[in-house]
């Protein structure tokens, strides 16, 4: 029986069952991981932005070119709309 000061467990962590997600960087290390941990969570759509082609099996998954660092060699939300809202 959990006491009054902690929190159940199904609260633990973000819950993005169904949900739709943004992860930069997402072609390798953190950033891939974060996808692959996203789409095990049950995401519903995940839009995984890099600077170069990026392909993934699932999908679930939307690719977007995007570059922190330079908005011109980025999808925008106007751009690509209809794929970010889903
Ligand atoms: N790995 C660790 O244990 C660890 C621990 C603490 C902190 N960190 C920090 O967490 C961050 C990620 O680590 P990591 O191990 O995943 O590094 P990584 O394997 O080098 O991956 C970096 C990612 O960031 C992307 N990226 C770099 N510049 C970008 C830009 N201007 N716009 C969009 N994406 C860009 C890279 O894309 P490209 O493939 O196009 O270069 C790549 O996908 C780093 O800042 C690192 O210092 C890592």
């Amino acid at each position: 029986m959990a006491r009054d000061n902690q929190i159940a467990p199904q609260h633990h962590g973000l819950n993005i069952a169904n949900k739709s997600v943004l992860i930069t960087g997402a072609n390798r290390g953190i950033g891939r991981a974060l996808v692959d941990e996203a789409l095990r969570r049950g995401a519903g759509r995940v839009f995984a932005g890099s600077r170069g082609p990026m392909h993934h099996r699932d999908a679930r998954v939307t690719p977007l070119t995007l570059d922190v660092t330079n908005p011109r060699r980025s999808d925008t939300p106007s751009r690509r709309s209809t794929r970010l809202t889903r």
